[in-house]
């Protein structure tokens, strides 16, 4: 089994192809980051994670993709010029990741994310930051175990 991250071209066919399998793996896999304090429809949570896409697409960005045996397996969505908002430091930011439900525990994820430091180190971020759902433990465990620690906290009462 081989484990190849590669940077998506930003246009021609491959790019095409790319970017049309983050769209569907990524709409699968959307109801991971919705909380049960806050319950979304799958349809809601599809809508936001296209409209995430659009707001990654117009910024400074990368984005990765994970190729298992020479098939896409995950990506990454990578923002790379969006400054901490409290101190407006430099920073990259993982606005999203997923792995093929087939796919995971392979390793997959934790290469994407290597692959990820890697890209911002070389384009000179000081940090690397991200969002993770508190019951995403699949999530919080690979982000934990390689570093992240919880820097704020995302207050939320139903009311
Ligand atoms: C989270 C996700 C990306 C992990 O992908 P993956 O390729 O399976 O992860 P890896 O195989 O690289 O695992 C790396 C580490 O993550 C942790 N991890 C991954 N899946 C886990 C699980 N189901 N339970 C507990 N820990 C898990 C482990 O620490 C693991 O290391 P180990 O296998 O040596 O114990 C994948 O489950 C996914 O796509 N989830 C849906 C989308 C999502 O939640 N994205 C994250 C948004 S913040």
């Amino acid at each position: 089994m081989t484990i190849e991250v590669r940077k998506s071209e930003r246009a021609g066919a491959p790019a095409a192809a790319d970017r049309e399998f983050v769209k569907a793996l990524g709409r699968r896999c959307v109801m991971s980051s919705v909380s049960p304090l806050r319950p979304a429809s799958e349809a809601n949570a599809r809508a936001a994670f296209d409209r995430l896409c659009e707001i990654v697409e117009g910024q400074s960005h990368v984005t990765l993709i994970a190729q298992r045996d020479g098939e896409r397996a995950g990506f990454l969505l990578l923002l790379d010029d969006l400054p901490d908002e409290v101190t407006l430091l430099p920073q990259a930011f993982v606005a999203y990741m997923a792995v093929e439900p087939d796919r995971r525990r392979e390793g997959i994820a934790a290469a994407l994310l290597a692959a990820a430091e890697d890209e911002a180190r070389r384009r000179g971020a000081p940090y690397m930051a991200l969002m993770v759902t508190d019951e995403n433990e699949a999530a919080r465990r690979l982000y934990e175990r390689r570093g992240y620690l919880t820097e704020r906290r995302l207050l939320c009462k139903p009311l």
